[in-house]
């Protein structure tokens, strides 16, 4: 037997695990490609586990990276359990759960919502934004009248944990970005489909107890998600202000461009938020992934982590960060 039949073997077996749907003249090629270009693959900011397996489903599928992302990012979206995205979303200092979400696709289309309430899955509402409207940004009633008006339901957002942390929450009203709590805050995700095209997407319920009206950088396009086909793509986590300040994303994406690695332009990208003066300490996390699928992922305080799935499976790449170093 030689080589490239062994390896093609064990691939084989890999696809009867189910994780791996390719046909046979596409999985030569990808065999064949694997040193230049890992695809598919998807990279998630925090340890969200289910939501890059979801999106993984789509990949492995032979589907769009637009479609992989979109379908990851609705996964904590509609956890209740998770407190900073979506359904279960801590609210904002009146008690409203507020959302902001973004994608963009191959093609540099974008779709935002910011300062949506009442919708479970704000980036399907940002992808009809891409899609069906000359624009790119919808907010609040808007946004809101756009949703209803395009099949999405109205529904009470804040859930019962939500509502008691807010009301304790109110007793001293202090206002305190807690540093990794609870994955922080937002998923970014990002695909590299096997046709070799980028989308990514991130969503957001913001900081926990904003001020009514306060939009972070997750739904800013260039701040808390960039795409380029042509180069790569990142997406952030952690405290919207500072990555507003320093238009993260797309920072990153820049830095690819001009050939630097995906890790190296996330820690630069990183190392940049340090002359942001905040009255508390602050985090962020940056995740990022070029044309090749390699992939980066840096912090500017220990504690953050990115999610990957490829062809190797899952695994959890705590990232490296600045103020460790
Ligand atoms: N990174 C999300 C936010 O600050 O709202």
């Amino acid at each position: 037997m030689n080589f490239k039949m062994e390896i093609m073997i064990k691939r084989r077996n890999f696809l009867g695990a189910g994780l791996f749907a390719l046909s046979l003249p596409e999985l030569m090629l990808d065999l064949f490609n694997d040193k230049k270009a890992h695809k598919p693959i998807v990279i998630a900011t925090w340890k969200n586990t289910k939501a890059v397996d979801e999106a993984w489903k789509f990949l492995a599928d032979g589907k769009k990276a637009i479609d992989a992302v979109e379908a990851g990012a609705r996964i904590p979206e509609q956890d209740p359990n998770d407190t900073s995205v979506g359904f279960g979303g801590f609210p904002d200092r009146d008690g409203h759960v507020t959302l902001d979400a973004c994608i963009m696709n191959e093609k540099g289309d974008a779709g935002s919502v910011v300062f949506l309430e009442d919708i479970m899955h704000p980036v399907s509402v940002a992808r009809m934004v891409m899609e069906k409207t000359p624009h790119v940004i919808l907010a609040g009633a808007g946004a809101l009248q756009f949703a209803l008006e395009n099949g999405f339901n109205r529904e009470n957002l804040l859930t019962d944990k939500a509502k008691k942390a807010w009301e304790e929450w109110k007793i001293k009203s202090e206002y305190k970005p807690k540093i990794n709590v609870e994955r922080h805050d937002t998923i970014g995700i990002l695909a590299l489909d096997n046709s070799g095209d980028l989308s990514g997407a991130c969503t957001t319920s913001g900081l926990a107890f904003k001020m009514r009206g306060r939009v972070g950088d997750s739904p800013i396009i260039g701040a808390g998600l960039y795409v380029d086909n042509e180069v790569g793509a990142a997406t952030a986590t952690g405290l919207g202000e500072s990555v507003i300040k320093k238009v993260g994303a797309f920072s990153i994406v820049e830095m690819m461009r001009n050939g630097m690695h995906p890790d190296k332009a996330c820690k630069e990208a990183a190392r940049r938020l340090l002359s942001v003066k905040t009255k508390e300490p602050f985090q962020v996390g940056y995740i990022a992934v070029n044309k090749k699928g390699e992939t980066g992922a840096w912090s500017l305080r220990p504690g953050f982590a990115a999610s990957i799935v490829d062809s190797q499976g899952y695994r959890l790449v705590n990232a490296k960060s600045i103020l460790s170093e």
